[in-house]
């Protein structure tokens, strides 16, 4: 199958100030997102995220390196490349005074979705982000995780097979955050290809396929969660869980070469007491992050200024 997305050593430099040395946002970066499945961008502040979503969506030119999306090499074929993709930025790109309807309309004329296919195709995108009863609302009266749910929807006028959305659950409440990530895991169950930034590490886990994690501009681990974890776990843990003659319940961690090893040690430390569970132990996405990083995983929860406050609910 074709790739939906190819990367080789894709590069952006900015020239920030006369005085100052050159920053690397992007550095020479490499990946490759498969068509349809969700890939996560998993990165802290200043990453450079949002710039390789924009080099790849023919927002900013790259310094160095280049990309092909949907088959189409982005140095000389952006415009096709824009006909074929939806994208959902940070801020909405929707009209606040155009209703929810009229600005699904307004999105299909500009991708040049045939008039007869339109109103049929807003109300079906409407209703499948919950937002039927809004039709007639302007944009700006939407709570902000309608608009962020309507944004997507207008990105997904023309059918994209590819969407790529900047952290799309940033500045919402725990129930708006947890709706839209139904809503994107329905995309993949549509066969369409999604590329997310995120800097929430659960939001990754959950819904992506693979993760590229990036700190610097560059690339530190790519690869599925489970193999993730897989290869920052140096030794096998399991929990013994035991509960003595009075109920009391204990829960400890015990070490072995294998998950069998580990069992067998356990299994010699209970003292008379009543087994109640033996888990193995994984390491969270969280330890991974940690380890790979050598940052704290506290540093992802960072809110930044001015991008319209709100609850991190991750
Ligand atoms: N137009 C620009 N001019 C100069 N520097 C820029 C420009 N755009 C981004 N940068 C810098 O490039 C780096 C990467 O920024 P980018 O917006 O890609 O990060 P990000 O991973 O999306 O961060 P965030 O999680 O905060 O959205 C940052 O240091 C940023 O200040
Ligand atoms: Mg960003």
């Amino acid at each position: 199958m074709m790739n939906a997305i190819q990367v080789s050593e894709l590069t952006k430099v900015y020239q920030t100030a006369k005085n100052q040395p050159p920053l690397h946002a992007v550095d020479n970066i490499n990946f490759t997102v498969h068509a349809g499945e969700v890939f996560g961008f998993l990165g802290p502040n200043g990453a450079g995220k949002t710039t390789t979503m924009r080099m790849l969506t023919g927002l900013v030119r790259p310094t160095a390196g280049n990309a092909s999306v949907l088959g189409l090499d982005l140095a000389t074929a952006i415009t096709r490349i824009k006909k074929q993709i939806g994208v959902v930025p940070e801020m909405s790109n929707l009209y606040d005074e155009l209703s929810a309807f009229d600005n699904l309309v307004f999105a299909m004329q500009l991708y040049g979705v045939p008039r007869a296919q339109r109103q049929t195709r807003a109300e079906e995108l409407l209703a499948r982000f919950r937002l039927s009863e809004k039709r007639d609302a302007p944009f700006a009266k939407l709570s902000r995780g309608m608009k962020r749910a309507l944004t997507i929807a207008a990105a997904l006028a023309h059918r994209p097979p590819l969407i790529f959305l900047d952290e799309p659950t940033t500045g919402l409440d725990v129930m708006s955050a947890r709706n839209l990530r139904q809503m994107i895991a329905g995309l993949r169950k549509e066969g369409v290809t999604v590329f997310l930034t995120t800097h929430y590490l659960e939001e990754a886990e959950r819904l992506c396929d693979r993760i590229a994690i990036i700190v610097k501009g560059r690339i530190v681990a790519l690869d599925t969660v489970e193999n993730l974890k897989s290869a920052a776990q140096t030794k096998t843990l399991v929990e013994l869980t035991l509960a003595d003659a009075n109920n009391c319940i204990e829960t400890r961690p015990i070490e072995g070469e294998t998950v069998e090893a580990a069992a067998r040690a356990a299994l010699a430390q209970t003292d008379g007491r009543r087994v109640l569970a033996i888990n193995t132990l994984r390491p969270t996405l969280e330890d991974v992050f940690v380890k790979l990083t050598g940052l704290k995983a506290d540093v992802m929860l960072i809110e930044k200024g001015g991008k319209g406050g709100g609850n991190a609910g991750g």
